[in-house]
């Protein structure tokens, strides 16, 4: 295990920038206010804040420990940490499963902001209003052929960045790049708080009515964490798997839950006074990001380039995010069935295109491609999020907790006893008893208050 010659990210620096890659995203941009915006806004937010660090900073630790330990992909880390004849492998198997799953619909909205971004640079924006914006997104999306072309150029590009490997590929691009994204989002921030009419939507995000906290909110607050921070599937196993001995895994977990957490939140302030502002609902589901920003832009000074910077970052915000998603599915292919890294990555690739393809026509008005009242898109979407993940991630907990020797966990907590106990102990009893139980009712709670 230890012994294997193994590819290492270059630096600290480095593992907390391919991890918060993969975290930031459209989970924080695009999803986020989506479920915010459905789930009463506060309420969802409170409950958010309160998984995402108490229960999505261990589970991360724990992912990043499974993967450093065994030095393998997400299948191979349950065969060498439990030894032969187990069943927990079948634990990595659902990773690498719903890994393939949320890249097919993922990068359905990529796409999307590929042909944004091309709309930016082309000015489509300029001059427009909302009707106008509003169907834009509507069109786009509707077109024949164009989201389809957007995405499969998307996928694309994730392969070729993943058939590079790990240090020269995700790393490099995700150190300078997201940095900038936080500073564009901040200035977004500025000027959507000086909006007329911004105050409502500030009271909407963060004024909490705790009467509409249902089982349905904290659901899908829990599967938005694990979503937003790239937990419960294997992403962070495989990542982990990269990390060296001597990296400080706690604080870094700490640093990219945090940064994730920001992000969200600078995301809810940016597009609620907007929305609110322009008249646009907050459960508008998959327009709301890509009506309200273009909107937003409009009103700046210099809109024009702000408007073409922030989907530039936006597309690199989720490329870093696909590699991760994709870098699961590879890993495993070259480990597990001794595929080169280039072929693992074109088969990857290409079988996450059919079924994503599939999702993104159902997103179409009139689309046959519905299974029940759901599209395919939203299928996968709640399949992922609000099932497999949560799943995925009770397991992992109870895995570290339960399964692995205590002494195990502790060193590799510790970096072999070279760091301080006392939070990491603290994080060991999370892991142990508090993530479990608070998973497990929050995923029963959902099924039977509905
Ligand atoms: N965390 C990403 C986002 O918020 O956009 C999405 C994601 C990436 C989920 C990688 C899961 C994953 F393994």
């Amino acid at each position: 295990m230890a012994d294997k010659k193994r590819e290492t990210f270059g630096s600290k620096l480095g593992l907390i920038m391919a991890t918060a890659g993969s975290a930031l995203g459209l989970g924080n941009i695009y999803r986020f206010p989506c479920e915010a915006g459905a789930n009463g806004g506060a309420a969802f937010l409170i409950v958010y804040l309160a998984i995402a660090l108490l229960i999505g900073t261990p589970l991360m630790v724990a992912e990043f420990i499974i993967g450093r330990r065994s030095k393998s992909n997400a299948v191979g880390a349950f065969k060498v940490l439990s030894g032969t004849g187990s069943a927990w492998p079948l634990l990595g198997y659902l990773g690498v499963l719903c890994a393939f799953l949320i890249l097919a619909f993922y990068t359905t909205v990529a796409g999307w902001t590929l042909g944004y971004l091309g709309k930016a640079a082309a000015g489509h924006f300029s001059g427009q209003d909302l009707a106008s914006i509003q169907q834009q997104f509507s069109s786009f999306t509707n077109h024949p052929w164009l989201p389809i072309v957007c995405q499969l150029a998307f996928l694309a590009l994730t392969a070729v960045v993943v058939m590079r490997g790990v240090k020269d590929g995700i790393e490099r691009w995700s150190k300078i790049l997201m940095p900038m994204l936080l500073v564009i989002m901040v200035v977004l921030c500025v000027k959507s708080l000086t909006l007329s009419g911004a105050a409502e939507g500030l009271a909407f995000f963060f004024k909490p009515d705790f009467s509409k906290i249902t089982g349905r909110v904290l659901i899908s607050a829990l599967g938005q964490s694990f979503f937003s921070l790239s937990i419960g599937m294997g992403a962070l196993i495989t990542y982990g798997s990269y990390i060296s001995r001597k990296d400080n895994m706690v604080s870094s977990a700490v640093g990219v839950t945090l940064a994730d957490t920001l992000v969200a939140v600078l995301a809810g302030v940016i597009i609620f006074p907007a929305a609110f502002s322009f008249g646009i609902q907050p459960e508008a589901g998959a327009s709301l990001a890509f009506t309200t920003l273009p909107m937003v832009f409009q009103q700046m000074t210099g809109g024009y380039f702000f408007c073409l910077m922030f989907f530039l970052l936006l597309v690199i915000a989720t490329l870093t995010s696909t590699i991760s998603l994709l870098e699961v599915i590879v890993a495993t292919l070259t480990e597990e069935l001794h595929l080169s890294r280039t072929k693992a990555a074109l088969v990857g690739a290409a079988g996450t295109a059919v079924i994503g393809v599939l999702a993104t026509l159902s997103f179409r008005a009139g689309s046959p491609l519905h299974i029940g009242s759901s599209t395919v898109f939203d299928l996968l979407d709640h399949a992922t999020a609000l099932y497999l993940m949560p799943i995925g991630g009770l397991l992992i907990v109870l895995f570290l907790g339960w399964k692995m020797k205590r002494a195990d966990v502790m060193d590799e907590l510790t970096n072999g006893g070279t760091l301080r106990t006392g939070i990491r102990k603290a994080i060991y009893l999370i892991i142990r008893y508090l993530a479990p139980v608070a998973i497990a009712v929050i995923f029963v709670s959902q099924l039977v208050m509905r």
